[in-house]
């Protein structure tokens, strides 16, 4: 006999999408470059140094973008315009709430600036006021990929210390603006995938890229648990959480010695959730640092902030997979050995509904704090019928497997606030900046190159996900 939905009444229901790669009105109200405005798109659909190379690029030129080149980040899907009309669409569908972030340079157009962009507050008091008035609770990511290319070109991205004052001050304004209205808070976008995205830094100005990324990631450490700080002269019961990407891999065999490697591994993956849950560094990062000839200088007060402010949940995105024998540390996914049991999605990921319900365990027995899983979806090309109609069961059976192991870990006790699909909508790929790598419930007419209408049409699983969501995943 089928048992009964194991999702708590409160459960969350959602979609997540980033500012970047949907807002596009990349020079609207007053908005400066971010990182992401310079992501072009190239036919090879390459992971990897693209961003990197057009910021130097840019850093160089001073700021000429390549009139050859098509930057589809600049553009999105338009949502800075389309917002009430697709957030109509969500809330037809059920949601409950929706993740996005806010695109830092929209507020902060250099990022080092005391004042804030007044009209790009204003786009959000929009955008979240909307939210209210339909009923779906807003999950805001503070920086998702978006830094202003200035904190780049001038500063040196993340491995410098004035970063977590800039990230500081454009939280006390996001904090004091939103604190009554926005109970949930993500820091940092998947804070352990390590990346230009992520950490602004270019490579070819370090000698030792590894010390100065460390570096980077202690100064996301400290300025998450000022952001905690701040958040909580505001209102205590604020919900702000880290959010990484799960990077939990399998041993590549059951020899001790891969089992060790793997070990040790995974727990350099669990270093940023244990700082940001347990309040401090672990032992096991202070022999990586030694024997990896990293020094990671603290300020004096960073150790106790670090104590003071933990996170009050752990957030994390799942997509697949990995085994731990030849996992590399860039963000190209495809880039690894294979497991011999898993199918792999067309973009040779490797699908993994079981992994999640024994991340969700792993994660809730390390740190007993509720977990949000703020993105899960499946990137495919969808074929639209001649009457508009777009069936994808490949992204049904995708998502559907994948909440069945949500509700396993719920039943083994795991505490799961809620699950944000990636995405309700079409959107640009963060990773190729592709539009025909299309994630969402709701398509978006648009090809890779930037043309289309724009038209939304529904897919078969936004009628199918509405169903999950009415029924609160009582029928998968
Ligand atoms: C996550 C990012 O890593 O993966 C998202 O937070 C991204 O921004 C998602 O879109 C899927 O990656 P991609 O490259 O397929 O868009």
């Amino acid at each position: 006999k089928r048992q009964r939905s194991a999702f708590p009444q409160d459960f969350l229901w959602g979609g997540a999408i980033a500012a970047n790669q949907a807002e596009g009105a990349y020079k609207e109200g007053g908005k400066g470059l971010s990182i992401a405005d310079l992501h072009f798109y190239t036919s090879e659909k390459t992971y990897g140094s693209m961003k990197e190379d057009a910021a130097l690029k840019n850093v160089k030129q001073s700021l000429v973008l390549d009139p050859n080149k098509y930057y589809p980040k600049q553009s999105g899907i338009d949502f800075y315009h389309t917002y009430k009309e697709d957030l109509a669409l969500m809330q037809q569908m059920g949601s409950q709430c929706f993740r996005t972030s806010f695109n830092w340079p929209r507020i902060f157009p250099n990022g080092d600036e005391e004042q804030p962009n007044e009209e790009g507050l204003l786009f959000y008091d929009r955008l979240i006021d909307e939210m209210l008035a339909l009923g779906i609770e807003p999950l805001m990511t503070i920086s998702h990929y978006e830094m202003p290319l200035h904190l780049v070109s001038q500063y040196g991205g993340w491995a410098n210390r004035k970063l977590v004052d800039f990230f500081s001050r454009f939280c006390e304004v996001l904090f004091e603006r939103y604190h009554s209205k926005v109970k949930y808070w993500i820091t940092f976008n998947q804070i352990n995938l390590i990346s230009f995205n992520s950490v602004g830094l270019l490579r070819d100005r370090y000698e030792n890229y590894q010390q100065a990324t460390y570096q980077a990631i202690h100064h996301q450490l400290v300025a998450q648990a000022m952001a905690k700080m701040i958040a909580s002269q505001y209102r205590s019961d604020l919900m702000v959480g880290t959010m990484l990407s799960d990077k939990i891999a399998y041993p590549a065999t059951c020899k001790p010695e891969d089992q060790l490697f793997s070990l040790r591994k995974n727990q350099m993956q669990y270093f940023f959730s244990d700082v940001s849950m347990r309040g401090h560094y672990p032992g096991y990062a202070f022999r990586y640092f030694e024997e990896n000839g990293i020094q990671v200088e603290f300020a004096p007060d960073d150790e106790q902030l670090l104590q003071q402010y933990p996170m009050d949940y752990l957030a994390f995105s799942y997509y697949y997979t990995k085994l731990n024998d030849s996992f590399k540390d860039s963000f190209d996914p495809t880039d690894k050995s294979s497991n011999p049991y898993l199918k792999s999605s067309e973009w040779g990921w490797e699908i993994d509904p079981l992994g999640l319900r024994i991340a969700l365990n792993n994660y809730y027995d390390r740190y007993e704090c509720p977990l949000f899983i703020t993105e899960n979806g499946l990137g495919a090309h969808d074929v639209v019928e001649a009457n508009g109609e777009i069936h994808d069961p490949y992204r049904i059976s995708y998502i559907n497997d994948h909440l069945v192991q949500i509700a396993e870990a719920i039943r083994d006790g795991v505490e799961v606030l809620g699950y944000c699909l990636w995405t309700p909508i079409d959107i640009v790929s963060c990773g190729t900046a592709e539009m025909s790598k299309r994630y969402g419930l709701i398509y978006v007419d648009r090809d890779d190159e930037g043309q289309g209408s724009g038209k939304r049409l529904l897919k078969d699983s936004y009628f199918w996900y509405k169903d999950v969501i009415r029924t609160n995943g009582d029928k998968l």
